[in-house]
């Protein structure tokens, strides 16, 4: 059983399918866009370990051949040089531009294998393949595709939408515990920007998702998929409203960057923690209630996710240096930061109207509260 969200893109459209044991059946999935019985798959080795036998075993019960490369696991492969490898591996198998690419596994591999298809002879078909649930609810669906850069992440890319979307709700059992509640900092981001009877259902059932409900898990994916679908629809390339959904994000890569990027904070954490910092600075701008930013941290709490730098193993440089790097966030136009601010749960707004002064002293206060 499965669920299908279309992403209704023009000639760029196409489905994501939601639902457990999708990896078993990539083989019929896959096989009506393919011209001839072939594909190559790019995966990690912590992915290929657990899933890759699956999804090629699935191809060749449709009689359709499989190449793999599998890259090391990790934030790190995200760079040039694993990029050059997976194009010039590519173009080794000899692959053509109706062909299709088939990318296994979380958002580092989608991302970087997304954008080695768009630029591959000038642009092939790729399938997202994502097993973890930052890549399902979030990396895999809307096109963003790209690799770090020593200046930043996700500075160098392309956006190029996948021609499938296969999100197996069962691969999510094979992720570590953090691994999974990471994940959740992106789907309660839907909720809190735009779906307020969705942070709701994630109050009431977000402890049975994680504890490995896959009604729930299956629920909580497709619901952020839609949200996710119906906003890159309106925006594709994001102009203006594709911007909500960087809610949390604008302190989340302050975060990430001041914790090198490392696993002291991985994204979907600070992606947590930014949200509720986004709706604490927007209830002391007087845009929400004041009991709004921690009814948004008690649902994080009881789920076991973090919420506050407090929640951080690392040193933290202080508010000004905090403040710094948050304007080398790819959102700045025009040289001022543009944050996601909130009017209530499910009522997000982008807005550069936003006094340095709050920011810092938000900052400011957290930090000593650590
Ligand atoms: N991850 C934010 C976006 O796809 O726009």
């Amino acid at each position: 059983m499965s669920d299908t969200v279309h992403v209704p893109l023009g000639d760029r459209a196409y489905d994501v399918r939601i639902g457990a044991g999708l990896l078993g059946r990539a083989g019929a999935e896959i096989a009506p866009l393919l011209h001839r019985p072939r594909v190559a798959i790019v995966t990690d080795a912590n992915v290929a370990a657990l899933h890759l036998a699956t999804v090629r075993a699935a191809l060749a019960g449709e009689g359709i051949e499989s190449e793999a490369l599998i890259l090391p696991a990790g934030e790190a492969t995200k760079g040039w040089p694993q990029f050059t490898r997976t194009v010039e591996w590519l173009l080794e198998q000899r692959i053509e531009r109706r062909d299709v690419v088939v990318a296994l596994g979380g958002g580092v591999i989608g991302d970087l294998v997304g954008f080695a298809a768009a630029v591959l002879r000038r642009g092939v078909r790729f399938v997202q393949m994502p097993t973890s649930l930052l890549a399902q609810v979030d990396s895999s669906v809307g096109g963003k595709t790209g690799i770090n850069a020593p200046q930043g992440k996700n500075l160098i890319g392309a956006f190029h939408q996948p021609a499938l979307v296969l999100a197996d709700i069962g691969a999510l059992g094979t992720l570590a515990p953090r691994d999974f509640l990471a994940g959740c900092g992106e789907v309660v981001k839907y909720g809190l920007l735009g779906d307020a009877a969705f942070f709701d259902w994630l109050e009431q059932n977000g402890p049975a998702m994680a504890a490995g409900d896959l009604e729930a898990r299956a629920y909580a994916v497709r619901r952020s998929v839609e949200m996710k679908a119906e906003i890159v629809v309106r925006d594709e390339t994001e102009q203006g409203d594709r911007a909500l959904l960087n809610l949390g994000h604008t302190f989340c890569h302050a975060l990430e960057a001041a914790t090198g990027y490392s696993d002291r904070l991985l994204h979907g954490e600070g992606v947590a923690i930014g949200c509720a910092l986004a709706f604490e600075l927007s209830a002391r701008l007087g845009l929400c209630a004041q009991e709004v930013p921690s009814r948004v941290r008690a649902h994080m709490s009881a789920m076991g996710m973090k919420t506050d730098l407090a929640d951080i193993p690392a040193e933290l440089p202080d508010a000004g240096t905090l403040l710094e790097l948050m304007g080398q966030d790819k959102k700045v136009v025009d040289g001022q930061l543009r944050f996601i601010l909130a009017r209530g749960i499910g009522s997000a707004f982008v807005t550069a109207d936003v006094p340095r002064d709050a920011v810092l002293n938000l900052l400011k206060d957290r930090l000593a509260s650590r």
